[in-house]
């Protein structure tokens, strides 16, 4: 793995302003029915500079998807504070969010859809209209415009999706996990697209996923999260289009994917909570290599 200076992490010490999304030692803990706390999100410091595109990776219940209504402003934190380009977050049309249900709304139709954000952002419904015709021709959905999501396939409504997502421009893009439910084949050919249509208009794109893949095929920087908190800080530093093929394999990109890896074994492993016991279940003695 390549060392990188602090600066290029993009967490150095500095003004919040220069980072595009700041977390400056943000706590954030939930109450459950029994009265237990959770502690979601726990004393997170985090510099995401302009442009950057960044990958979450992490056992199921480490904070991932707080983190990121965290930075859309759907949750405040406890402590610490949250600045999106030197403000406080507040949901709108310069944050694009993409989940990973598609969340399309059945009596609306394709442009209704990918146009929704925009209407409360005061835009003219020309200059609306010109900007969702704009990005459904970006994803190839132009032709679908007066569909309703019922008549599209899956692979279609999370381009629905993606393009209401990136509609207008938005500076910040919070993905959490938009491609877990696609087939192997359509996942591949959105992350393209999405590589494609980052490339064009450079957001800021912080994207949840439980693919150590996917985290390499996309992003600038992979975070890997354990209990909270942030527990490695790795830029990929490899050149796009990343192909992991079996010769990668064994190269830089196969070092990254073992290391990532191993690491989100070891802390599943080492949490008898953890999803992957059930819950219930207790870690084996000894880890599973
Ligand atoms: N609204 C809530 N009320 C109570 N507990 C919550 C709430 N939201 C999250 N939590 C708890 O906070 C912890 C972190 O949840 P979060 O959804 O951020 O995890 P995650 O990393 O996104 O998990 P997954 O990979 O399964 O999506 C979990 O223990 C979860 O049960
Ligand atoms: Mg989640």
């Amino acid at each position: 793995m390549r060392d990188v200076a602090p600066q290029e992490r993009g967490d150095a010490a500095g003004p919040a302003s220069g980072s595009a999304i700041h977390f400056d030692g943000v706590s954030k803990s939930f109450v459950l029915s029994g009265g237990e706390h959770v502690h979601a999100i726990d004393n997170v410091h985090l510099r995401v500079p302009a442009n950057q595109f960044v990958a979450i990776v992490g056992p199921s219940g480490c904070g991932k998807s707080t983190l990121l209504r965290l930075a859309d402003g759907l949750v405040a934190p406890d402590a610490g504070r949250v600045s999106i380009a030197g403000s406080a977050p507040k949901p709108g049309p310069g944050i694009g969010m993409m989940f990973q249900n598609f969340r399309l709304i059945p009596w609306r139709n394709v442009a209704g859809n990918v146009g929704f954000a925009l209407e409360s952002s005061g835009l003219r419904r020309a200059a609306i209209d010109e900007y969702v015709q704009k990005q459904l021709q970006q994803v190839g959905l132009a032709r679908w415009s007066n569909h309703y999501p019922a008549q599209l396939s899956g692979g279609m409504k999370q381009r629905v999706a993606l393009a209401r997502a990136l509609v207008g421009g938005p500076q910040i893009v919070l993905m959490d996990e938009p491609f877990a439910s696609l087939d192997a084949q359509t996942r591949e050919l959105m992350q393209d697209d999405l590589l494609a249509l980052w490339d064009r208009q450079r957001p800021t794109i912080v994207f949840v996923t439980h693919s150590v893949d996917e985290a390499l095929m996309l992003a600038d920087r992979v975070l890997v999260m354990g209990g909270g908190r942030v527990l490695d800080d790795i830029m990929v530093g490899l050149p796009r289009p990343r192909i992991p093929t079996d010769a990668e394999q064994a190269g830089p990109y196969g070092q990254l994917r073992r290391h990532i890896w191993h690491r989100i074994r070891d802390l599943v492993m080492a949490d008898p909570n953890s999803a992957f016991f059930g819950r219930t279940g207790s870690a084996p003695e000894s880890g599973i290599r």
